[in-house]
């Protein structure tokens, strides 16, 4: 079974030039304005491009600019070499200066990834879009863990939502995570996923950990989702 690799990378390893994208992604950044979106999206398919480059093998001696991460309707990304699709699925998250992706080869399986900072959330944001379950949880909590609890139930619903495919189009409250402990690990740490839409699977796994200070959730849903081991890529593994 193949695992879900993952990577990050820092606004710092994106090259200064856009060689590196494909003609269709050329396109699509000159018709970004904002300096954040244009930062933003380059980070992300620079993260995806080193990760796939690494772990993919059909990806692994090509030239960044033969891959392109083609936005599709729903706004979750996909991956073409030489214009035709690379079975799998990518997810990538983008906050501030550090970017990350992850990477499934297993057709039968979805991933979703969000990078999250701990910070704290205003009172309304709770009562819109966490559940009466989630709401309870986070108020039993004192108020030195509340920053990294609401923080971390928002990305896990978020890395959840993208999992399957529809981002912030649906209402999160039917999703629902609880987090037996709010400790920060050193790896990955599960979370249980109470309720989920629109998925059929008899297996839904949720991880979480920090990196670089900020919070890291990864969704994985699909049959044997609980099985699946995952790994972190660098270059430096290669040397
Ligand atoms: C998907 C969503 C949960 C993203 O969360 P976020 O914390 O705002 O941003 P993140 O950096 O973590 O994730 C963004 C990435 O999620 C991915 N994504 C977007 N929609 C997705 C979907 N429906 N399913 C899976 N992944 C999706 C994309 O790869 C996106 O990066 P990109 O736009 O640079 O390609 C949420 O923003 C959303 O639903 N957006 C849809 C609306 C939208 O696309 N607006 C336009 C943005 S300019």
């Amino acid at each position: 079974m193949q695992p879900v690799y993952w990577t990050t990378q820092t606004i710092a390893n994106l090259p200064l030039e856009t060689s590196w994208l494909s003609p269709e992604e050329q396109t699509t950044l000159s018709s970004l304005r904002f300096p954040k979106r244009r930062n933003d999206w380059l980070l992300g398919r620079w993260t995806a491009k080193y990760l796939l480059r690494l772990v993919v093998e059909t990806c692994k001696n090509c030239s960044p600019s033969a891959i392109t991460i083609q936005r599709t309707e729903s706004g979750a990304p996909a991956v073409l070499l030489n214009n035709l699709p690379v079975p799998g699925t990518l997810t990538l998250s983008h906050r501030e200066e550090l970017g990350c992706a992850a990477w499934i080869s297993d057709p039968s399986l979805r991933i979703g990834i969000d990078l999250e900072a701990i910070e704290t959330k205003p009172r309304s944001f709770i009562s819109d879009y966490f559940t009466p379950a989630e709401i309870q949880l986070v108020q039993s909590l004192t108020p030195a863990q509340f920053p990294l609890a609401a923080s971390l139930l928002w990305s896990a619903k978020e890395a959840v939502l993208k999992a399957l495919g529809v981002g912030l189009s649906i209402d999160t409250r039917q999703v629902e995570i609880h987090c037996p402990s709010f400790s920060i690990p050193d790896d990955w740490q599960p979370l249980i996923i109470t309720q989920c839409p629109l998925e059929s699977s008899t297996e839904q796994a949720l991880w979480w950990r920090t990196i670089k200070g900020e919070l890291v959730t990864l969704a994985i849903l699909g049959d044997e989702a609980k099985m699946l081991s995952i790994e972190y890529r660098t270059s430096m593994d290669l040397d």
